[in-house]
């Protein structure tokens, strides 16, 4: 199959690499209206594509099958509605909409066309959080009390320094993702705040999010884009779980790779190649980012609690099983 990536900034480079790997997708076309990065990207990895600054354009100039989203997250919606309207599968990176409507009509237009929509959740699938998840499951009972701290460093902050709530629009789905692999029960209310702490660097901010749930569990989640990699958590976040009669942490060092190298490729190639895997599978193309809208009905509702400044109720998610 032939891709199309579109969006050549930082997360590209990683793409790029898993995607060569794996060979079984070929990258016809690189698209951006930033030239120069396209052309570096082909250049860091001696790719020889067609470059675009559209899809239209790409798809002139060379045979495209799947498009393969690494826009900033407000275009996520509007570059993979195009890529599924034109008959061709997406992959896409986190999120896979700012909003819940969006996202489900993604997910309804895959389904109706046949085609695959998957979206990267490389935070909650990390194998060192699911081993966390299992120890909660095994141990706990609800309700659970949790609370997570993702502190990230950046060494380019890109469309972040740009965009308005950027931890909350970009970083909180992970949180997200994660939270929902360890309370099962429905959530019912987010409150989200978001602060500019430019006074650190252009794109630095601090969010705080606190999920209710209707078995009485509650998570808060601090994210935030800092400066000094001194202060930094993993990207995973450090995660504290505690119920009647258990308690139990996950704080993964960030320092330490070479742990991480032991356990296996990386959590984002992993998602990749089940990626891959769901594209060639030969029954019928599913749509593995329907499993994803729940996440989105979270970010839904802590954008919005956020720009109005008070809680807000999370939209229930439709059932969307074919
Ligand atoms: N899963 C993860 O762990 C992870 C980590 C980092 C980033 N991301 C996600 O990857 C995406 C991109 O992040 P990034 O760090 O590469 O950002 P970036 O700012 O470095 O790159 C974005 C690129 O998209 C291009 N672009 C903007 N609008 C476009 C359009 N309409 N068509 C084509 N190209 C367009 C920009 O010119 C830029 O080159 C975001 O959604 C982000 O959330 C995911």
């Amino acid at each position: 199959m032939k891709a199309a990536l579109i969006g050549c900034g930082a997360i590209a480079s990683r793409w790029v690499r898993s995607l060569l790997a794996d060979h079984r997708i070929e990258i016809a076309a690189l698209v951006d209206p930033d030239k120069q990065a396209a052309r570096a990207l082909a250049d860091r990895y001696e790719l020889s594509p067609a470059f675009a600054t559209t899809l239209d354009e790409a798809r002139a100039l060379a045979p495209v099958d799947v498009v393969v989203n690494l826009t900033p997250p407000d275009h996520h919606y509007r570059v993979s509605r195009e890529a599924l309207s034109q008959g061709l599968h997406v992959l896409t990176e986190k999120p896979l909409a700012l909003n819940l409507p969006d996202a489900l009509d993604l997910v309804h237009l895959a389904r109706d066309r046949g085609l695959l929509l998957a979206v990267m959740q490389n935070r909650g699938a990390d194998p060192g959080f699911l081993a966390f998840r299992d120890t909660v499951r095994l141990g706990g009972r609800p309700p659970f009390v949790v609370t997570a701290d993702t502190l990230v460093t950046l060494s380019g902050p890109g469309f972040r320094s740009g965009q308005h709530l950027p931890v909350t629009t970009d970083l909180a789905v992970h949180a997200f993702d994660q939270v929902r692999a360890l309370i099962t029960a429905p959530p019912t209310e987010v409150t989200c705040t978001e602060t500019p702490t430019g006074f650190l660097a252009p794109h630095s901010a601090l969010a705080a999010i606190t999920v209710r749930f209707a078995d009485g569990s509650l998570f808060t989640h601090r994210g935030g884009y800092i400066v000094d990699p001194f202060l930094r958590t993993d990207a995973n976040g450090t995660w504290c779980v505690e119920a009647r009669g258990f308690a139990a942490r996950w704080a993964p060092d960030p320092a330490n790779r070479q742990k991480a190298a032991e356990a296996g490729p990386p959590a984002y190639q992993r998602c990749i190649t089940a990626m891959v895997d769901a594209l060639h599978q030969a029954d019928a193309i599913p749509v593995p980012a329907a499993d994803n809208l729940g996440s989105i009905a979270l970010l839904d509702a802590a954008l919005q609690s956020a720009v109005r400044r008070r809680p807000i109720a999370v939209p229930e998610v439709p059932d969307v099983r074919p």
